[in-house]
């Protein structure tokens, strides 16, 4: 049979209509319970899940992200066919935690990113806490090949920075310097360690990346990586997508559980630096 008579969508290697990817769904209100240290099979309430997620250390960068089994970083190009009610409730409470949200260009651009807006009730626990109401989003770019007319600058309750290096495009530097702080750090290329050093400057200690994987595998090869929050999705996704970190090799680092939670099947891990290996 010729991929012609097999009709419409059908691949030319096998003569099959691709199957359509559906997105595994995840009960609701699935309870997360703690699996490790203390065992718990109680459900962890808003209060408990905040506490679970206090910070190891004073200023530290953690990082955030949900894979598949089989270590896909994304489901047909995005991590939302990985996530569930579950990993978005510990991915807000990320959020609520933070002074500034790091994100590579490509993530803002492949997920369409948003304004990084909270809701009242955790802008509330944020100035309780002596925090300002939102976390500052800072996007990474070398290009800066970002539309500043976008929503996550555009619409940003507080005013985002952009971290790029001197040989950044002078037009698109000037076009988004009227939306965000442009901060050139290096010259080629961003250099993370000192971007981070001018975060920490301004007042943003607790440092949450959300991804994508270059700017993780940036990070590790930099050795900015705290902490690893890695919700595991239990599902096997197949070939085709890359892993949660990506670009040039680095040398292997060693990190300890710190934590392990459950939601069903869904395992939602920290992982940090082990005692005594700090950070540059
Ligand atoms: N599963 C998850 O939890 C998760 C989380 C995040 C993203 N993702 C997925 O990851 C994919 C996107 O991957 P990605 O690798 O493109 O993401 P990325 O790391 O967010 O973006 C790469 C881009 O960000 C900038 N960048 C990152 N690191 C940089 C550095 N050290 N120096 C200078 N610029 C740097 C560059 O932007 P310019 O091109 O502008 O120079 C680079 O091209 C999407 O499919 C998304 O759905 C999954």
């Amino acid at each position: 049979m010729t991929s012609a008579a097999a009709g419409p969508g059908a691949t030319a290697s096998t003569g099959r209509r691709p199957r359509r990817r559906r997105r595994p769904e995840r009960p609701v209100n699935e309870p997360i319970v703690r699996l490790w240290p203390g065992p718990d099979p109680t459900p962890l309430g808003d209060e408990a899940l905040i506490e679970a997620y206090a910070p190891h250390q004073p200023a530290e960068l953690r990082v955030n992200f949900v894979t598949s089994l089989d270590g896909a970083v994304a489901i047909d190009g995005l991590s939302a066919g990985l996530s569930g009610p579950a990993d978005k409730r510990v991915f807000g409470v990320l959020r609520m935690r933070c002074d500034a949200l790091l994100v590579g260009a490509g993530t803002v651009r492949d997920e369409g990113y948003r304004a990084v807006r909270l809701d009242a009730r955790r802008r509330a626990w944020r100035t309780a806490q002596g925090r300002a109401p939102f976390p500052v989003l800072v996007v990474v770019s070398r290009s800066l090949a970002l539309d500043p007319t976008s929503a996550p600058f555009a619409e940003a309750p507080v005013r985002p920075v952009v971290l790029t290096c001197a040989n950044a495009p002078a037009d698109r530097r000037t076009a988004l310097a009227r939306v965000a702080d442009v901060i050139a750090v290096g010259e080629q290329d961003v250099d993370l360690g000192a971007g981070v050093q001018q975060l920490r400057e301004r007042g943003l200690a607790e440092l949450l990346s959300e991804g994508g994987p270059q700017l993780f595998g940036a990070l590790t090869g930099a050795d900015l990586v705290d902490e690893l929050c890695l919700t595991v999705a239990p599902l096997l996704a197949g070939p085709g997508a890359g892993r949660i970190t990506a670009g040039e090799p680095v040398a292997p680092q060693t990190l300890a559980l710190r934590q392990l939670l459950a939601a069903g099947d869904l395992l939602l891990t920290r992982y940090g630096r082990s005692a005594g290996a700090a950070g540059p």
